[in-house]
């Protein structure tokens, strides 16, 4: 079974569905099969990546049983990747699917769909809901933005301690992929709060790459595309890419870690 990875903060604006599609389109350039599903009711992800050009239906049809997930699920051009919307055009349809997500079968669905691709990146609306409660519940592990700022960093404590609820309670296996630094800038203040958040956690929580503040990814917004498809964005595209290859290496590690405890023969 793939790795199912929620991009979920308790802070908006950060950068989840910046991370979403970028991360996601960066695995997809290492040769790796990805999934992309928004789950927020807004459609940022459906938005970023123009999904609402091929089709205007997703997990609230799959939910309502109207469509079959091969409807719904839009490859990209070059087919590396997947992406599902939210389908939701309606308020009345916001309710709906915040009930069904607490009835379980948002994730139901989710993992259901996951089992064809490597990961699946869920672009999770901001805050601390029950739509984050239910991705979080079956999730493999949970990629926390957290952007340079004092507010976001002092109100973070509660978002972790909704993850070790959620793995106390419903899912033993979250892991936390890690807390991304994002919107970073060469201030002072940015430099002070990412050594106060690196002095805080255990080493290897904050992940090593940060997402610096560029305007290419407002660029790249503009045009629904991710960075790596936007000409003169090379340096916004390749910090993604770092944060791919780290979260490979990353998953490598763990790997290796569980080999050591058998008897195989590597
Ligand atoms: N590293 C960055 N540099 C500059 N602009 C960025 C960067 N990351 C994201 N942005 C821009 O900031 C805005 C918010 O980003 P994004 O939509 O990814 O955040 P979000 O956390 O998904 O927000 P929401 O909580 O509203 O869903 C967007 O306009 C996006 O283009
Ligand atoms: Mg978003």
């Amino acid at each position: 079974m793939g790795k199912i990875i929620t991009v979920a903060s308790h802070k908006g604006g950060v950068g989840k569905t910046t991370t979403t599609l970028n991360t996601g389109f960066s695995l997809s350039r290492f040769g790796q099969k990805v999934l992309l599903i928004d789950s927020d009711p807004q459609g940022g992800m459906a938005m970023a990546s123009n999904l609402k050009r091929k089709t205007e239906k997703g997990l609230i049809h799959l939910l309502k049983n109207e469509v079959k997930p091969e409807q719904v699920v839009i490859p990209t051009k070059d087919r590396r990747m997947g992406i599902l919307g939210p389908g939701i055009t309606e308020p009345e349809d916001v309710f709906f699917f915040e009930m069904e997500a607490r009835k379980g079968n948002l994730g139901k669905i989710i993992t259901v769909i996951s089992e064809k691709f490597d990961y699946t990146f869920v672009d999770a609306p901001a805050g601390l809901g029950g739509i984050v409660t239910s991705l979080l519940s079956v999730s493999s592990s949970v990629l926390v933005p957290v952007n340079c700022s004092s507010i976001s960093v002092r109100t973070l404590p509660v978002f972790l301690k909704l993850i070790r609820k959620i793995r106390a309670k419903f899912n033993p296996g979250l892991m936390l992929e890690g807390i991304l630094m994002t919107l970073t800038d060469e201030s002072d203040s940015c430099t002070e709060i990412f050594e106060e958040m690196q002095s805080n956690f255990p080493a290897g929580v904050i992940l090593d790459t940060c997402i610096p503040y560029d305007e290419s990814f407002e660029r790249a917004g503009l045009k629904s595309i991710p960075a790596g498809m936007l000409k003169g964005a090379e340096e916004a595209a390749q910090v993604y890419m770092n944060l791919a290859m780290e979260l490979k290496t990353r998953e490598m590690k763990g790997k290796t870690k569980e080999g050591d405890e058998d008897e195989g023969l590597f």
